[in-house]
């Protein structure tokens, strides 16, 4: 089949990099001869018909934002089988015949029930979690990664000053990339992560014997799956008497300029998506492995965990002795 108009969507929790993508989308899908559409807040959007024409200037001086100009939504509605439908015939009764969702495993799940209904579907990871499989790398996790490290940093500066210890709190409700990624970029002692069984009893040990034996300051980062900053440092103090400080990162990780690394990925990605329901693919998850595009079907992306860098964890650990 032969497409001629396509729609994109931003949807779930919001990521540095969702411009970019939805610029390249935009973008490719003009050039390429087709008619483009943005539906406004996600899947609210699509069940509620907000959707409006896209040209080249709808898409400009946005590439640095961080942020979505469409706007993200979470929508219950979009979980039932009626508001699916709804969707479904917004986007037929349109002559709208593909749709790019931008999101996380949520919004892919929503984008695997479309395909379903026979609407031609190509999801791009926009999520700051690095939680999709089937792609090295998620749009947003690259400059998530980045604040919390300059937020460590920052930390460092103060903690060593007054020879404190500091627990980081960052997100990552069932992915502990951003702890992982960012602990040994910036040398934290110890990285809680849902993945990992970690005793905070064992954490606290090490920390007061690495104090003992002249350490300076001590950072260990959490990721929010595994709990709250707070508990662990009330823990810590319990057993060993050292109070860390805590610091909750918060919202501030999905906020501010993408880094180049998110807009190349994001730029590339949307026009991947683009090419893919061109050449008639559908019901895919697009993403770069090894720097190659490739396109998942979204239906395994969806049934499928993402496994863990187990090697890259015990390396953290090991060099911050
Ligand atoms: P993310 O995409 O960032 O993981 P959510 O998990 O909140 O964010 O999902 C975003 C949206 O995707 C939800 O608000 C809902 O509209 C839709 N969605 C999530 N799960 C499903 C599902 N099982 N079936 C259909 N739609 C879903
Ligand atoms: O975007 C993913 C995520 O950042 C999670 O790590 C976090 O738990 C969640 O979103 C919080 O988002 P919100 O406050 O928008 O529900």
């Amino acid at each position: 089949m032969t497409i001629k108009s396509i729609a994109v969507l931003t949807s779930g929790g919001d990521s540095q990099g969702m411009n970019a993508a939805v610029r390249s989308v935009v973008r490719s899908a003009l050039f390429n001869g087709l008619e483009v559409y943005g539906v406004q807040r996600g899947y609210y959007g699509l069940i509620h018909d907000d959707i409006r024409p896209m040209d080249l200037r709808s898409v400009g001086d946005i590439i640095q934002r961080g942020g979505t100009i469409l706007q993200t939504a979470r929508c219950k509605e979009m979980t039932t089988p009626e508001g699916q439908q709804l969707a479904a015939d917004n986007l037929r009764r349109r002559g709208i015949d593909g749709l790019v969702v931008i999101g996380g495993d949520g919004s892919y799940q929503g984008a695997n029930k479309l395909g379903k209904l026979g609407i031609r579907t190509m999801g791009l990871p926009g999520t700051i979690d690095n939680d999709i499989p089937f792609t090295d790398f998620t749009i947003g996790f690259d400059t998530a990664v980045s604040i919390v490290v300059d937020a460590i940093n920052k930390l460092r500066d103060t903690m060593s000053s007054h020879e404190r210890a500091s627990v980081v709190e960052v997100m990552g409700r069932h992915c502990g990339d951003i702890a992982l990624y960012a602990g040994l970029a910036s040398g934290a002692e110890a990285i809680l992560v849902p993945e990992m069984n970690v005793n905070v009893d064992d954490v606290a040990h090490r920390m007061k014997q690495n104090f003992e034996h002249g350490k300076r300051h001590s950072i260990i980062i959490v990721a929010e799956g595994v709990g709250k900053g707070e508990d662990v440092s009330a823990r810590i103090t319990e057993l060993v008497g050292i109070e860390p400080r805590v610091t909750v990162l918060g919202h501030i990780q999905r906020g501010g300029t993408p880094t180049h690394n998110d807009r190349i990925l994001a730029s590339r990605l949307g026009d991947f998506a683009v090419r893919q329901l061109i050449a008639g693919e559908s019901g895919k998850a697009c993403g770069v492995i090894h720097g190659q595009l490739v396109a998942t079907d979204i239906d395994t992306v969806v049934h499928t965990k993402k496994v863990f860098n187990q090697e890259m964890y015990e390396l953290a650990l090991r060099l911050s002795q």
